[in-house]
């Protein structure tokens, strides 16, 4: 069997056959009933909330960071719905419990903390973004920002072999595109993305944004959405980086090198959109916040 295609079957059996992957958390399915369904109520992801004392506990704390805190302090769920809002408190929600589903799995190959930072900053943009341009969003662009890279954490852990050997070639090479992690890993961290979101039973239009946000071009019928998450995921404060043996990795370099999409478009974009990339780099700092306690 050709390499690629050996490497596509191994990365495939572990994804279906083992069970080492986490679930879809509780809370995520109700953020997504909330995106699906404006009479859903809030007081069901209150309840939510409120029955899990680790969550709440987090929650509070992001309320009552400087971005969001007001004058009172948020005692309750109440006062965070009240200081975050409806959408906010989906987000804060949706990034605690995806990131700690993933806690107990080692990250091996890359910081996975700078992952986080990169994908909530991109999920926080996109969804500025879209408001400012008044782009309507069939999708939550935060959810598909949060997720966009998911695949790396998928890959590093349960194809940390491939993968290495794709890092060590990205090295050897100084450069990196789909197209190599396809030839080594079998399939590139985009389409494994939205493979393991699948699993998840996640909406098809939030995997199809996963799935293409390297290849916007490969869709017959763009969506703006796409390309939103496209430039998010370029204009994002915190760039993503995989240093093994001091190989400096950005995948948003990709979108630089695409047709259309020049160094000078890039800072155009940078330029228009320069306060929402510092207030989302603001953001995601409070947002993370939990995780050094
Ligand atoms: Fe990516
Ligand atoms: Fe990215």
């Amino acid at each position: 069997m050709h390499k690629a295609a050996y490497a596509r079957e191994t990365f495939l059996t572990r994804l279906y056959g083992l069970d080492n992957l986490p679930t879809l958390p509780l809370v995520v399915s109700q953020v997504l009933a909330i995106v699906q369904d404006p009479e859903f109520n809030i007081r069901d992801l209150q309840r939510v909330i409120e029955s899990d004392p680790p969550l709440a506990a987090k929650v509070l704390k992001v309320a009552n960071s400087a971005y969001y805190s007001r004058k009172n302090p948020a005692k309750s769920i109440d006062d965070a719905i009240v200081a975050l809002g409806m959408e906010g408190i989906c987000s804060v929600c949706s990034t605690i419990e995806i990131i700690s589903a993933f806690s107990g799995f080692d990250d091996w190959l890359f910081d996975r903390n700078q992952l986080w930072k990169h994908s909530v900053a991109t999920g926080l943009l996109a969804e500025s973004m879209a408001k400012r341009e008044g782009i309507p969003t069939k999708s939550s662009m935060f959810l598909a920002g949060l997720l966009h890279d998911i695949g790396w954490i998928v890959l590093d852990v349960i194809a940390p072999d491939f993968l290495a050997n794709a890092l060590w070639a990205g090295y050897q090479s100084r450069e990196w595109s789909t197209h190599l992690e396809r030839a080594l890993i079998g399939i590139d961290h985009a389409e494994a993305g939205g493979l393991f979101l699948k699993s998840w039973g996640l909406p098809d239009d939030i995997i199809t944004l996963v799935r293409w946000h390297h290849n916007t071009r490969a869709l017959p019928n763009a969506m703006p959405e796409l390309y939103l998450l496209e430039a998010a995921n370029s204009l994002s404060p915190f760039e993503f980086s995989l240093n093994p043996a001091q190989v400096s990795f950005h995948p948003e370099l990709l979108y630089r090198t695409m047709p259309g999409s020049t160094n000078d478009a890039h800072d155009e974009l940078k330029e228009r959109y320069a306060k929402d990339i510092e207030r989302v780099a603001e953001q995601t700092e409070e947002a993370l916040s939990w995780l050094d306690s």
